[in-house]
């Protein structure tokens, strides 16, 4: 059948469902979808989770293919964590400004120049950079990693500002900050969110630490997108104000219908705050994937065996109770050496 985007009937598209269906079984894939997809990519998902999750699920799934429905980041964290299976993201240029926002070759000099610093990297990295550092971390585990880190250990944190200003404020820790923003996190208007906290006095307001502080001081809850999904569930008030992307709200309405879910107002035009890159994907070229097997993900061995390391820690300390986590961190060896980071560089 003709799969033309947009102008498909209704008939269409649950014929283009059926299809991704059959092909997920004829080819024992499983669609791991991240929060931030349209709808119905997440109808058809498997799984769906925040960038935590979904690494965890790449790790430990059967299938022989995986489709990421998110961003290259993800789709190259679950090549490196199943480099023996077809990884596919259903479209490559599914990128993340913010990843791009720390060049390898700045990283490795920034490193370089600070070679006492542990390097606690956000999963929202290129995959070179990952190779560069000690620990990698999701919003959700990021306060709990930094929280194991010994106080008298320095740390350098990258690439997400706010996200590193809010934990080291949480935890009273000064780290060296990596002064990289998501520009869709960057758009909310904070004046604006307090006139619609005004109009809403009864709305409870959740917000993603990738946002500023103007944001972030006026939250009820902070979190990452499962927490704040959980945090909308559990949490008895009938109203929320959602400050992330809004791709989360459709699981808010599933969960419970009930209830109220309003995006947070951006600073300029409506759609501000929609990640254009996580929106790439459409369930078009799901299908096309999963029929094709293309875009497959490709890591070079070598770099992979290097990231997956800090993102095996990362696996380890956010499943590691009492104190596991200790051994972990002492198994990293610092200072960072000038011939490891010459050797990174060979294969990045
Ligand atoms: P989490 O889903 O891990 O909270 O991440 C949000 C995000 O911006 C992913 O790109
Ligand atoms: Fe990157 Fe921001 Fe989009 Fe997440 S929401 S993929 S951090 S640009």
């Amino acid at each position: 059948m003709m799969h033309d985007s947009g102008s498909a009937s209704a008939e269409d598209r649950r014929t283009l469902i059926e299809e991704i269906q059959q092909l997920k079984s004829e080819r024992n894939a499983v669609v791991l979808a991240h929060y931030y997809q349209r709808g119905e990519i997440q109808d058809v998902a498997d799984d769906i989770g925040d960038s935590f999750k979904l690494a965890q699920e790449a790790a430990r799934t059967s299938a022989d293919v995986i489709v990421l429905a998110g961003v290259m980041f993800m789709a190259e964290t679950a090549k490196i964590l199943s480099p023996g299976k077809t990884v596919l993201i259903p479209d490559a240029k599914a990128g993340c400004p913010l990843a791009d926002s720390a060049p390898v070759q700045s990283f490795a000099s920034y490193r370089e120049q600070h070679p006492e610093h542990l390097a606690l990297t956000y999963i929202n990295s290129s995959t070179e950079v990952k190779a560069f550092s000690d620990i990698i971390c999701t919003s959700s585990v990021a306060r709990k990693i930094l929280a194991a880190i010994p106080k008298d250990q320095p740390v350098l944190f990258s690439p997400d500002e706010n996200l590193g200003r809010y934990i080291g404020e949480e935890l009273d820790r000064d780290m060296l900050l990596w002064k990289g923003n998501c520009l869709v996190h960057m758009r909310f208007s904070p004046e604006k969110l307090s006139e619609m906290r005004s109009q809403h006095p009864d709305a409870k307001v959740a917000a993603h630490p990738e946002c500023e502080r103007a944001i972030l001081d006026q939250a009820d809850f902070i979190g990452s997108t499962s927490a704040i999904l959980k945090y909308s569930q559990d949490n008895p008030a009938r109203k929320f104000i959602i400050v992330t992307e809004p791709g989360i709200i459709h699981q808010m309405k599933l969960a419970d219908p009930t209830k109220e879910y309003l995006p947070a107002p951006s600073r300029g035009w409506a759609s501000e705050n929609l990640c254009r890159n996580m929106k790439k994907n459409t369930l078009e070229k799901l299908h096309d994937s999963l029929l094709h097997l293309q875009p497959e993900i490709y890591v070079d061995e070598q770099l992979a065996e290097a990231a997956r390391t800090p993102i095996q820690r990362m696996l380890d300390i956010g499943a590691a109770s009492g104190d596991e986590h200790i051994d972990i961190i002492r198994s990293i060896e610092l200072p960072f050496q000038r011939s490891k980071i010459e050797r990174q560089l060979a294969i990045a």
